[in-house]
This record gives structure tokens, sequence and C-alpha cells, in this order.
């Protein structure tokens, strides 16, 4: 009896799956559930995994990149992951015509990550500028993707709609294919992630997938790249200080920087309500109870036992607590940063050597992908 041919041909289904699948539902449990098991794989083969994490040198980090993805850096590190923190300089410019105090606000972000707990021994700090490899995957990479695909892209969409008016660049265009590269370069299969970025990550994974087919050994048994995989985390939203979303051009945050007196300040001015007896109530009540999480984050109790203990204290009593709390949290973590930003030749020297071990890695990848297409002279 003949047996039915088994299609040697990896099965064309994935490929032909196209970017909006990441968005619905089904997609998206796929990815919790995928989450969930590598969350609970990571502390029994930590080594298998290698964790890239991105972030743009755009202002001041604050509490809601804390509690959202940077306490998170250094847990997964100590976990024994191989962790990657890219600060990624050429992404400043996606969305604006300058760079800013770009040289400060590097130095300042690399002195957040060691704030944070961040062993730039055992953890790699790099910046896009300084890799000249990882950017030139640009290239082959751009042949990967279509425009309308691009164009599609939902959080693409998001960000030129944030943007006010202004044009789309080809770099925001674009920037998804560039991430990939941060992503591929370095063999990443761990990408910490919001739902938000799903679709981006998604993007990744095709890239690597196209590009091994398209120029992958005929045997396919060793890609050259790993297929990246989100790590959800727990979606801790905090608001800004005007109950709207939190963000660094609203001036609605507190950023790590602040000094205990700057975040008094910052918090009185908090918006609240007028109901003097404080209750957690999240929907009903969102700027009261967003103080009363902010408080809880920082090690206060829980949301509704520290409502409790306030009762009919009001939004001044509230604030008040709110401020001893993050101070009190933050105390530690500050006192590092700033003892980090007084040293401009550590964090120099922490950055050099993180782009040096990146540039080792990001040459050995665009060998094999230029040998993958024959462009090897
Ligand atoms: N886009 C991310 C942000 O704005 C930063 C980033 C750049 C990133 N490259 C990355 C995140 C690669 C994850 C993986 O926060």
């Amino acid at each position: 009896m003949t047996q039915p041919q088994t299609p040697t041909a990896p099965a064309a289904a994935s490929d032909e799956e196209s970017l909006a699948s990441s968005t619905n539902e089904a997609s998206l449990a796929r990815s919790v559930a995928r989450s969930a098991e590598i969350e609970a794989d990571l502390d029994v083969n930590p080594g298998r995994y290698r964790m890239l994490t991105g972030v743009r040198p755009t202002g001041n980090m604050h509490l809601g990149h804390f509690f959202g993805t940077m306490s998170s850096w250094a847990t997964i590190q100590d976990r024994g992951v191989d962790t990657w923190i890219l600060v990624a300089d050429y992404q400043v410019i996606t969305d604006r015509d300058a760079v800013g105090p770009i040289r400060e606000r590097v130095l300042s972000l690399v002195a957040d990550t060691l704030a944070v707990g961040v062993d730039p021994k055992r953890s790699t700090i790099f910046t896009h500028s300084a890799v000249p490899a990882l950017n030139q995957l640009m290239l082959p990479f751009l042949s990967l993707v279509t425009e309308s695909e691009l164009h599609r892209n939902p959080t693409v969409k998001a960000e030129l709609e944030a943007t006010d008016g202004r044009a789309m660049s080809g770099l925001l265009l674009t920037y998804p294919v560039h991430q990939a590269a941060d992503i591929l370069f370095c063999q990443a299969n761990l990408v910490p992630v919001g739902k938000d970025q799903l679709p981006h990550l998604e993007q990744a994974r095709l890239i690597a997938q196209r590009f091994d087919k398209r120029y992958g050994r005929a045997d396919r048994k060793r890609p050259v790249f790993r297929r990246p995989e989100a790590l959800l985390g727990e979606a801790t939203l905090l608001l800004g200080l005007d109950g709207e979303k939190m963000s660094k051009s609203r001036g609605n945050t507190i950023e790590l920087r602040m000094t205990a007196d700057e975040t008094a300040k910052a918090l009185r001015k908090a918006k609240t309500d007028s109901d003097r007896v404080i209750t957690y109530d999240p929907v009903g009540r969102p700027e009261v109870s967003n103080l009363l999480l902010l408080a809880s984050l920082c090690g206060a109790g829980a949301p509704e036992e520290i409502a409790e203990r306030i009762g009919d204290g009001g939004a001044g009593r509230l604030k008040a607590v709110t401020t001893e709390a993050v101070n009190e949290f933050f105390a530690p973590v500050r006192a590092r940063r700033s003892e980090l930003l007084a040293n401009e030749d550590h964090l120099l020297s922490v950055l050099r050597a993180g782009n040096e071990k990146a540039n080792a890695v990001a040459d050995e990848t665009l060998d094999a992908v230029r040998t993958a297409m024959h462009m090897h002279y």
C-alpha cells in the first residue's frame, strides 16, 4: 500500500497568514495561553530563552513604565534568562523631527535600567545607532513585507493618529520591520509585550518565516532566525494624574527621577472627586482608584484596605498616603539612580560593553543572512 506523500515543503498556511490575524480573538487567546506556558517554563528552563525588550529614549521614565515593564526586567534576569535591553535611539525619529537631548536621555535611561536592578555583567544594554549590522537587516527585511501589510498594522495606525495630523514618515510606516530586526538580530525568542505590541511580534515572526522560506537551506533544519514569542505581562494600567492615559507628552506622570518633594507636589495636583469617603471603584471613580492602585503597587496594602483606612479622610488624606507610599518605595531606586548619573564614565562603559556584545552577535547574524542570500564575496 502506498503511503500518501508527506510534503517536504513547510505548510504554506502559516506563511499565508496575514498580519491582521493577530488582532482576532482566537489568535489573542492563543498568545495568552502560550505566554502562560512560557511563564511556567521560565523557572524550569531559563537557559532556553533570550529576552529582548526595547525603550525609546524620548523622555524620562515614569511610574507607568516602571510598573508596566521595567520592574520585570531585573526579575526576568534574576530568574536566569539572558536579558537584552535596547535603548531604541533610531526609533525616536519615527514620529518627530528632532532627536531632542538624546545623549542625556540615553544616559538617563541607562541609569534607570541599572537602578531598577539590571546587572550589566549578566545583561546586555545597547543602542540601535551603535550596531550597524542590526540596521542593515532592515534592507532584506523590507523586501519581505508588503506596503498594504504595513498600512494595516493597527499599532502604526494608532501611533499616526496620536501625532495630530502629521504626515506618515517612511520610518513610522516601516518601524515594525526595524523592530523585527531588533528582535531577530540577536536571536531573541522572548519579548515582553503589552497586547498592543502583539502585531509587531507577529510581523517579526512572519519576517523570520518568510526569510527562511525564501533563502533558507534546502533541508530547512537550521533556520537562520529563531521565532520570537510574546511574554504578556499582567497589565497594570496606571492612569496619569489627570485620569487620562499616562504619557510623557501630557505631563501627567510621576517620573522616576523626581525628588520626594516634586512627587508630593505632583500628587497634590492630581485630579480626584468631591466624595470625601474614599472607596476603590475603578469604573465609577477612576481617578481616586488610580491613586489607591498606585499606593498599593508601592506596598501600602490592597487598594480596598487602603480605602478603608482612609475612610472619610477625603482626597487630601488619600494624596498624603499615596505620596508617602511612592516616596518610600522609590527612595532606594532614586538614590541609586542619582549615584549612577553622577558617574557618566561608568554609564558610558556599560553602554560600550553592551554595544560591543550586540555588534558581535549582529555581525554573526548578518553573515548568516548574506551567506543564505549568496552575497558572500
Ligand atoms: N516600540 C517600543 C516602545 O515604544 C520600543 C522597542 C523598540 C521595542 N524595539 C523593540 C520593544 C523591540 C520590543 C522589542 O516602547
